[in-house]
């Protein structure tokens, strides 16, 4: 029987490890985030995160199991992060779980990051399947239709810029440090989000696929053509800007739930913390007759708990890992609607 579930997590910049009773009640989490030393340099340094990883590691664990009054031999499974993410980090992680797992006699399994931050839905609510999920992350902008825990359909992808990309890249050009969402979200608070036009990318019903480097790149010819006058400027073109990110994501999302008749939409992943994303998607539901649910910021962002809550309902169906389970940097997922297939890439051990 799978009662305590613990997490580990290392796909990119945050070290985290959680613990999850009957993949429902949040017993800890623990986050270690590196976001203090990559913010000097712009962005995610992959060799310091992996450094960063090793020397965080066991005390998080360790953490979490404090937290969760709990013992090492109390623990009935442990799910780690396989993938995707940085893979010098990733190893980080799985090494430690696989340690564990082998020498504490535990199962071990080795979790999708993406679906896991789906799966962070369930510790707060209780959504009915099926739900379409949109993943808004650094790295990724993914659909889903998700028709059980553990059964997730990609319907698109990004083209190119994830939208938390697109967030991250526009706060470096703005000149207003990393990680961008957080800083945009908040001057966007105090500008006129119709004071300049940014294209929406790819507005179309015709397709699914998000694409954010146009906008991106509209920025930077932007800046290269008009001064940032004052903060209220400032505050203005974060607003529009964050304003045809969040409306890109929230057309496509409701397009999909719409043709699919699905009633009920999940948004996760970093960008779900974003402020206009929730006040306009909950306009979005309303119009729709369409029921949206988000995770907690702090489930939002990267932590263990989804892993573990993943991992629970995994173990749940049988699913289990081999101790020579190898961390993947990118998982290509073809996308074919109401089927898909798997290729893994970037296998490392
Ligand atoms: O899911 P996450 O923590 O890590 C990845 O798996 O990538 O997402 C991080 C992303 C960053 O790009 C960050 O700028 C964005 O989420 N983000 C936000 C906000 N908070 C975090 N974007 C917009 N508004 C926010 N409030
Ligand atoms: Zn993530």
């Amino acid at each position: 029987m799978y009662k305590y579930i613990l997490g580990i997590e290392s796909s990119c910049d945050e070290t985290a490890a959680a613990v999850v009773e009957d993949g429902k009640k949040l017993l800890s989490n623990i986050v270690a985030s590196q976001i203090s030393t990559h913010s000097k340099y712009g962005g995610v340094v992959p060799e310091v995160a992996s450094r960063m990883h090793l020397e965080s590691i066991l005390p998080v664990i360790e953490e979490a199991l404090a937290k969760a009054d709990l013992n090492f031999e109390d623990i009935d499974g442990i799910a780690v992060t396989q993938g995707p993410g940085l893979i010098g980090s990733l190893l980080v992680g799985l090494a430690s779980a696989k340690s564990l797992a082998f020498s504490l006699d535990k199962p071990l399994l080795g979790v999708n990051h993406l679906e896991a931050h789906i799966s962070a839905v369930h510790l707060e609510n209780k959504v009915d399947f099926p739900f379409i999920a949109l993943i808004a992350s650094g790295g990724h902008t993914n659909l889903y239709i998700v028709r059980g825990y553990t059964e997730f359909e990609l319907i698109s992808k990004t083209r190119d810029d994830a939208a938390g990309e697109a967030f991250d890249k526009a706060a470096k050009a703005l000149g207003l440090g990393y990680p961008g969402g957080v800083m945009i979200d908040k001057l966007s608070k105090s500008g006129d989000r119709n004071k300049y036009k940014f294209p929406l990318p790819l507005n179309t019903k015709k397709s699914y696929d998000f694409s954010f480097s146009g906008i991106k790149t509209s920025l930077v010819y932007f800046l290269k053509k008009n001064e940032v006058k004052n903060e209220n400027d400032l505050n203005d073109i974060c607003a529009s800007y964050q304003e045809s990110i969040v409306r890109s994501l929230l057309n496509k999302t409701f397009n999909a739930a719409n043709e699919y008749h699905i009633e009920r939409v999940v948004i996760c992943g970093g960008v779900a913390c974003n402020s206009r994303i929730r006040e306009l998607g909950a306009g979005f539901g309303k119009e729709n007759d369409i029921k949206l649910f988000y995770p907690s910021p702090s489930l939002c962002t990267d932590n263990a708990a989804m892993i573990a809550t993943l991992g629970y309902y995994r173990f749940r169906d049988g699913d289990l890992s081999q101790l020579n389970i190898g961390a993947y940097s990118t998982l290509k997922t073809k996308i074919v609607r109401g089927q898909k297939s798997f290729s893994k890439t970037g296998q490392h051990s």
